[in-house]
């Protein structure tokens, strides 16, 4: 019987273990959890969202306080066109994150970042490209664009030296959405290093409507794998969403995956970011704990945990601290679903914003619980501990565990 160890994943002259942990935004997949996965020979993710609070809570930086100072005066304004990022600043805040990270990398693995282009930040093109060149600029081994068509996205770092050398990759989940990306970005002259295929399962945000149901992640992949073939086009195909055992990547790699991409079951790691108490639910979670909801502003689906705080929550808007969200003209879905809120209850102090959150605060504050649709089984990964709760796990444990784990069995922490 097979075991996810049997195969490699190779990236020109390196040969990898075939396990990518994906990036969880914000500071989920910490570098810490990265690292761990490039010390056991895989690869890890770091994420570039919130990359100024990131940089802050880590390095001491006070890039968020200088912010909020800067823009105060607009605070009660719902405008927000003004509120700008410094994007020398977002060059030293990326460059300090993915710089710190680079300097502690050990063994044979690599160390990636995510870099979603739904983090529009007031002025979408110019951040962008400081944030994927700072990234470069500071050492990443490769880049995977995430959370968005990224139509343009190898235009704006062509003519950086290590346009050609770093390993760049995208999320698709669909085969057009590949096809699309594929034919826009081919007057650059380079393919995808690497493509990750995430389906409905996964965490965080979705590339599917509310129908996600509908699809399924196998096909997809199949789907993918049928047109490069036909397009004679040899770019690994990397599934992810869903895959919760070495059983289940095994499968994947029979059918020609080069590598796995996973993240729910790292969730429950000492070296995922997430708070302990955070960590419990995750472990306590039924299925029926977890839904698939429209709360993102960004317009695309989120699966979460029922009782995330940030649910009808009704913060004013923090885009003077944050606006990660805020498109080309400083709007952002949250702002008018809270103006919404406070026009139909006036005088109402304590506001409940039902149809949308204001997901920079409450990422930044681990009150909005993404996670992916196999969160309710990550209770049967552990034992518990005397006092009743979830005994958190080493990112060493669960790696090793898809790794070699076979018959669809899970090893639970010695
Ligand atoms: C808590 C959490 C946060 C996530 N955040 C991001 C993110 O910021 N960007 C992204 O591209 N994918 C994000 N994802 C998706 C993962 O990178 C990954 O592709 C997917 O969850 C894999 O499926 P699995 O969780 O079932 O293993 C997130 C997933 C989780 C569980």
């Amino acid at each position: 019987m097979k075991k996810l160890d049997d195969f490699r994943l190779t990236f020109g002259n390196r040969e990898l273990v075939p396990i990518m942990i994906g990036g969880m935004g914000v500071d989920i997949s910490t570098s810490a959890l990265a690292l761990e996965a490039a010390r056991l020979g895989g690869i890890g993710h770091i994420s570039d969202a919130m990359i100024k609070v990131v940089s802050d809570s880590k390095f001491n930086t006070t890039f968020v306080k200088e912010k909020l100072q800067r823009y105060k005066f607009n605070v009660a304004n719902m405008d927000k066109s003004v509120v700008q990022f410094r994007l020398g600043e977002l060059a030293e805040a990326t460059k300090l994150h993915v710089g710190k990270t680079m300097e502690a990398v050990r063994g044979a693995g690599m160390v990636f970042i995510n870099c979603m282009e739904k983090l529009t930040m007031n002025a979408p093109k110019e951040t962008l490209t400081v944030r994927l060149r700072s990234a470069l600029d500071a050492g990443i081994d490769g880049i995977t664009l995430a959370a968005g068509l990224h139509l343009n996205s190898f235009s704006l770092i062509e003519d950086h030296p290590r346009f050609r050398d770093a390993k760049l990759g995208i999320i698709v989940s669909s085969a057009r959405a590949l096809q699309l990306f594929i034919r826009k970005n081919m007057r650059t002259n380079r393919l995808p290093d690497y493509v990750v295929v995430e389906g409905p399962l996964a965490g965080g945000h979705l590339g599917f409507g509310m129908d996600w149901a509908k699809y399924e992640l196998s096909s997809i992949v199949a789907e993918v794998m049928a047109w490069l073939k036909n397009e004679k086009l040899d770019i690994p195909v990397i599934p992810a969403g869903g895959i919760f055992t070495g059983s289940d990547a095994v499968r994947y790699m029979e059918m020609g995956a080069a590598g796995v991409q996973v993240a729910t079951r790292f969730t429950v790691t000492h070296e995922c970011g997430l708070p302990e108490k955070v960590q419990q639910e995750y472990f306590k979670a039924s299925e029926e704990d977890i839904e698939v909801n429209e709360q993102s502003p960004t317009g695309y689906p989120m699966r979460m945990l029922k009782s995330s705080p940030a649910i009808g929550a009704g913060i004013r808007p923090n885009c003077e601290a944050y606006g990660y969200l805020l498109d080309a003209k400083g709007c952002c879905a949250y702002i008018d679903a809270y103006n919404r809120t406070v026009e139909a209850n006036p005088g109402v102090k304590k506001l409940s914003v039902k149809d949308k959150t204001c997901l920079c605060t409450h990422m930044r504050n681990f009150d909005c619980w993404t996670c992916g649709h196999y969160t309710y089984r990550l209770k049967d990964t552990t034992t518990k501990n005397e006092d009743g709760s979830y005994r958190q796990l080493s990112a060493e444990h669960v790696f090793k565990d898809y790794q070699f784990s076979t018959d669809n069995r899970i090893a639970l922490p010695a």
